[in-house]
């Protein structure tokens, strides 16, 4: 049998990240290996009580607590080389801008830039239609 993919989500402040859970429904029914990174402002959007069990959260209160001496797991690096694609869905138009200019300031902009751009990185961009046609937009996704 062909080994699983395993595949990071990443979920960020937008109102779409309440569907976390039908997507993780959905990947785990296709048996695939997934972990789910999110900045601050999505854990406002999550209950992970209707998370499948088992389902590893992790965050940037993860990942400086991963982090007390040298040689210790540098959380952000060990996820872009553990994850073979990279699905941001929810991307709201704060990370896409901060993507888009090299910016990494949490776990989940971090894991982006250091991902290993012959792997594939998808992304759901979700905004109001207000935020989407502003011409900044644009260049941010081509
Ligand atoms: C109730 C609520 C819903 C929001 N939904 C969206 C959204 O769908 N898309 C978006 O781009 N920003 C949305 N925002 C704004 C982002 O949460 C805000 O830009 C935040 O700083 C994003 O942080 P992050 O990119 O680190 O997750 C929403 C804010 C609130 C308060």
């Amino acid at each position: 049998m062909a080994p699983t993919k395993k595949i990071l989500i990443g979920c960020t402040g937008s109102v779409a990240t309440i569907k976390l859970p039908e997507l993780c429904e959905k990947l785990r029914d296709h048996c695939l290996e997934f972990r789910v990174v999110v900045t601050e402002r999505a854990k406002h959007f999550l209950k992970e009580s209707e998370l499948p069990p088992g389902t590893q959260i992790l965050s940037d209160t993860v990942e400086w607590a991963a982090w007390q001496d040298r040689g210790d797991p540098v959380l952000h690096i060990d996820l872009a080389k553990w994850a073979d694609l990279f699905l941001i869905a929810p991307l709201d138009a704060n990370t896409l801008g901060k993507i888009a200019s090299g910016i990494c300031d949490n776990i989940l902009t971090c894991v982006a830039r250091a991902w290993d751009v012959k792997k594939p990185l998808l992304f759901c961009p979700a905004m109001n239609t207000r935020m989407w046609d502003h011409p900044i937009t644009a260049p941010q996704v081509f």
